[in-house]
């Protein structure tokens, strides 16, 4: 049986941060972002906008093209999570006007969650060939001011229909998988922002990757010329050229500079602009890959590396179907990140700070520009918005 991802779509926030506008604030060079770790911008979510409205905005499209009420359940991946009880998946529910026969719940470990969720819902879907289920990956990505970590802000959220006979690709069996209990990344419960050590953590990642590489050989007998484009997960984008290097040198392979960029460079086209979003980061890369490639990719076998630090990580494999083109949502992705708009670092900031709050009753001024916003906070409860098209 087929089973995989029939549509996807992403979105992101209605404003960015250019590190050309951020190294001038920190006096730093700009090309340690531009070629150093790969970045021009980083999304940024105003206040009234969260994982709720951003995977709203995400899944909306999806919906609009199928009978929603066939929804059986929302996996929603987060490290972003509003709510230590509820999932994010219920607000999305009541906002999207799903199904009551639908399951719903929340998956975290850090940036891995999303493929945690995506092979849970392959799973349900090959025990009962009749669930449609709705995979969601939203993160917003924040650390300190001033802290390294800083430059590799963003969000961003996906979502995937995953089904049986997938239009775009089919999930094939076999993985390979690895975790190691290390403190590279992590965000205790009393902070909005995330600590990590940059260094270490890009050594865990590109250790589990050859970890999770040679489980994957060894459980389904797949080589690396029988793939021929590949999707890392991607904190900052040069993180890809280093992934990929570990691999070539892993497996030996001999692969010329253009061979190299024709699996990978079409991959990083959107997260250059977007920045990190944690969960989402790897599939904004597939939608970026599918989006920008020169050639037609249909039967090609992709690899896709996912890694979440703390540390949980995953290579796994599938075909893209051919005439996957006619159902991709290219224009609608190009729109978004073409029409955000630019702040100076006081904007940042202040968007920043506002963001950060605890309070039990407050009402957002309005920034967010989608159809979905959260409007308030009332008596601890957010408020969500859905305006009329
Ligand atoms: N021109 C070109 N390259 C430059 C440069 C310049 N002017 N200045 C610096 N660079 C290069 C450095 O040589 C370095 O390259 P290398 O990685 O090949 O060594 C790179 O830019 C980064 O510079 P560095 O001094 O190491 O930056 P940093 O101390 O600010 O740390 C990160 C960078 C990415 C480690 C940091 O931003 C971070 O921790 N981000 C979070 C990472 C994360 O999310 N991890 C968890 C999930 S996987």
């Amino acid at each position: 049986m087929k089973v995989g991802i029939d549509l996807i779509h992403f979105a992101t926030s209605d404003y960015f941060l250019g590190l050309d506008t951020f190294a001038k604030e920190k006096g730093t060079d700009v090309n340690k972002y531009l070629i150093g770790i790969g970045q021009e911008q980083m999304s940024i979510a105003p206040p009234d906008e969260d994982i709720v409205t951003l995977s709203a905005k995400a899944a909306a499209p999806i919906l609009e093209q199928i009978d929603k009420q066939k929804i059986t359940a929302v996996l929603f991946a987060t490290e972003s999570g509003v709510d230590q009880s509820k999932s994010a998946g219920a607000f999305l529910h009541g906002l999207l006007g799903l199904p009551k026969r639908c399951r719903v719940v929340e998956f975290k470990h850090a940036c891995y969650a999303g493929t945690a969720a995506l092979q849970m819902a392959n799973t349900m879907v090959k025990a009962n060939p009749k669930e449609k289920i709705l995979v969601i990956a939203a993160d917003i990505a924040k650390y300190d001011v001033d802290s390294s970590g800083e430059a590799t802000q963003g969000c961003g959220a996906v979502a995937m229909l995953v089904k049986e006979n997938p239009r775009i690709l089919t999930i094939e069996p076999g993985s390979g998988y690895y975790t190691d209990d290390v403190m590279d990344f992590w965000r205790p419960n009393y902070r909005t922002t995330a600590l990590v050590d940059g260094k270490y953590s890009t050594k865990v990642y590109l250790n589990s990757l050859k970890q999770a590489w040679e489980h994957f050989v060894e459980e389904t007998d797949r080589h690396f010329d029988e793939i021929d484009a590949f999707c890392y997960h991607i904190p900052f984008s040069r993180m890809t050229e280093k992934a990929h290097k570990t691999l070539i040198k892993k497996v030996k392979a001999d692969v010329s500079n253009e061979k190299f960029k024709e699996q990978t460079l079409a991959g990083q086209t959107y997260n250059r602009v977007v920045g990190n979003s944690y969960s989402a980061s790897l599939f904004i890369g597939f939608c970026s890959f599918l989006d920008n490639a020169a050639q037609d990719l249909g039967n090609k076998r992709f690899g896709f590396f996912s890694y979440g630090s703390g540390c949980v990580a995953e290579f796994f494999s599938g075909i893209i179907q051919p005439g996957y083109q006619q159902h991709l949502m290219t224009a609608s992705h190009q729109t978004q990140i073409q029409s955000r708009q630019a702040l100076s670092y006081k904007e940042y900031l202040n968007f920043y700070h506002q963001a950060d709050t605890d309070a039990d009753n407050i009402t957002f001024p309005r920034y967010n520009k989608g159809l979905f916003r959260l409007e308030a906070i009332r008596d601890h409860i957010r408020i969500y918005e859905k305006q009329a098209l």
